[in-house]
Parts: C-alpha cells; sequence; structure tokens
C-alpha cells in the first residue's frame, strides 16, 4: 500500500504513523524526522533546512523533492510505504505522482486526520519526542513511564524548537494556505479518506485501520 498522511500539525501523524506503518509491515517515512535528524548531525541539508524549520516555513520544493525521492528509490519503499508529512502543497503532489510513475507506481489512499485548532495547540505544546527513536509523547495525553524516557527504545525525549506558541501558529497559518488545498486535490482524485482524529490515541488509530481496510490487498 502508498498511503499519504495529511492534517494540521499536531493532528497526530507522526503517532498514528507509527502504528499504523508497523501494523502494515510498511516503513514510515517522514519527512519531518528526516530534516530533523540531518539538522541535529549538522549535515548541509540540516544546514539548510533549519532557518526554515525554526520559522515554521516550508522548506523550498528543490530540497525537499530530492529527498523524497531518494527515498522512495530505496529497496523497502518498492512493495508500499506511509508517507507523514509529503507532500505539503500542490507541487509536491504533482512531483509525487511524477516520481511514482517513473517507478510504475501510484498512491493507493490518502488518509486525512481531522482536528480542530484549540486541539491541535494543546497536543503541540505538550509534545516530546525521543531523540533515538522518533517516537511521539505527550506530557498529559500520553506519558512515558519515566518522565523524559521513551518506553521503546529508553532515549531521551525533547522538545521540538518550533513547538512555541508563535511558531505553532505560524505552522497553522502554513497549513492552511499551503497544504490544505491538498485536501480537494485527493478529493478530486478519488482517493481521499477522512477520520475524526480526536479522542484516545487507540481509537484514533482503529479508526485509521478501518478506513484502510478497504485498500488492503
Ligand atoms: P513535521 O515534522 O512534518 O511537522 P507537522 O506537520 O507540523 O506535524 P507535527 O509533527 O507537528 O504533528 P503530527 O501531526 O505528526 O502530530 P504528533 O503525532 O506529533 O514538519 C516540521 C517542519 O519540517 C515543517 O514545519 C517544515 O519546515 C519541514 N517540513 C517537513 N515536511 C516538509 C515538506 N514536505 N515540505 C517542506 N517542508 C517540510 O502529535 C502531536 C502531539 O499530540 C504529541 O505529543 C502526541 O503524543 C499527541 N497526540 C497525538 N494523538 C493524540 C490523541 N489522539 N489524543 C491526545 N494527544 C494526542
Amino acid at each position: 500500500m502508498r498511503i499519504v498522511l495529511v492534517g494540521p500539525p499536531g493532528a497526530g501523524k507522526g503517532t498514528q504513523a507509527h502504528f499504523i506503518a508497523s501494523h502494515l509491515a510498511i516503513p514510515r517515512i517522514s519527512t519531518g524526522d528526516i530534516f530533523r535528524y540531518n539538522v541535529a548531525n549538522n549535515t548541509d541539508l540540516g544546514v539548510k533546512a533549519k532557518e526554515y524549520m525554526d520559522r515554521g516555513d516550508l522548506v523550498p520544493d528543490e530540497v525537499t523533492v530530492a529527498m523524497v525521492r531518494d527515498r522512495l528509490a530505496e529497496s523497502d519503499a518498492k512493495a508500499g510505504f506511509l508517507l507523514d508529512g509529503f507532500p505539503r502543497n500542490l507541487p509536491q503532489a504533482d512531483t509525487l505522482k511524477k516520481i511514482l510513475a517513473e517507478l510504475d507506481q501510484r498512491l493507493t489512499v490518502v488518509l486525512e486526520l481531522v482536528v480542530d485548532e484549540d486541539e491541535v495547540v494543546r497536543r503541540l505544546s505538550g509534545r516530546r519526542t525521543c531523540r533515538r527513536c522518533q517516537r511521539v509523547w505527550h506530557v498529559l495525553y500520553e506519558p512515558p513511564t519515566v518522565a523524559g524516557v521513551c518506553d521503546d527504545c529508553g532515549g531521551e525525549l525533547f522538545q521540538r524548537d518550533d513547538d512555541k506558541e508563535e511558531v505553532i501558529r505560524h505552522r497553522l497559518e502554513v497549513y492552511s494556505s499551503q497544504t490544505s488545498p491538498l485536501i480537494a486535490f485527493y478529493a478530486d482524485e478519488g482517493i481521499l479518506v477522512g477520520i475524526d482524529a480526536t479522542g484516545p490515541v487507540e481509537e484514533v488509530t482503529a479508526r485509521a485501520l478501518s478506513a484502510l481496510q478497504p485498500y488492503v490487498h
């Protein structure tokens, strides 16, 4: 299956991607995680991406698209993948279609996580991410057993630089102006499925898996 997850910052894409990808045994490809890895390791890509990420702006398409093209060509993505955070605007969606066509592939389904803005702000302000495995936690909604330590791998949890209130607000504006047009784009293609992404994490996962079930071959 070739899945794209779409939804505003804090909708729970990373959280759900973790469970969906492992349930379907496909790789999760998160452009945000790849950028953060490169920023942490001070690579050329990380240096280019950092100033945009810190402001809550999109990293320029030419940088992002090249990175995704390379990742999709890796052998583990041949039998399917779950894209989290890409595409992020209409030009990226067009390019993705072309990249997949070159590989003789097409998207199976786009899953939209629907959450209102107040909930998104609550979620982002309490988010903590594992430095080692990128698993996402929340200080109130999904706390790890030991504060600051990932239950899955024992890695250190940290708060993202772009989870400051003013940056969160800007990311929401960017989502509304640049990313939300993807909803109509994929609805027109007949591959959009939306689910209510509020409520406990495991209930959202169950809704997501049941929405994806008709597409599992
Ligand atoms: P990215 O990392 O993709 O960030 P985002 O889209 O803003 O999404 P988030 O990671 O903030 O939220 P999420 O939906 O994954 O929510 P999560 O599961 O963590 O991108 C970061 C930056 O990288 C961008 O701003 C841009 O600069 C750059 N970038 C990335 N992709 C790009 C692209 N394609 N083009 C250009 N630039 C790009 O959940 C949030 C919190 O809520 C967590 O604490 C979680 O525990 C909690 N939570 C989750 N579900 C629930 C629930 N059901 N109930 C209660 N709490 C919950």
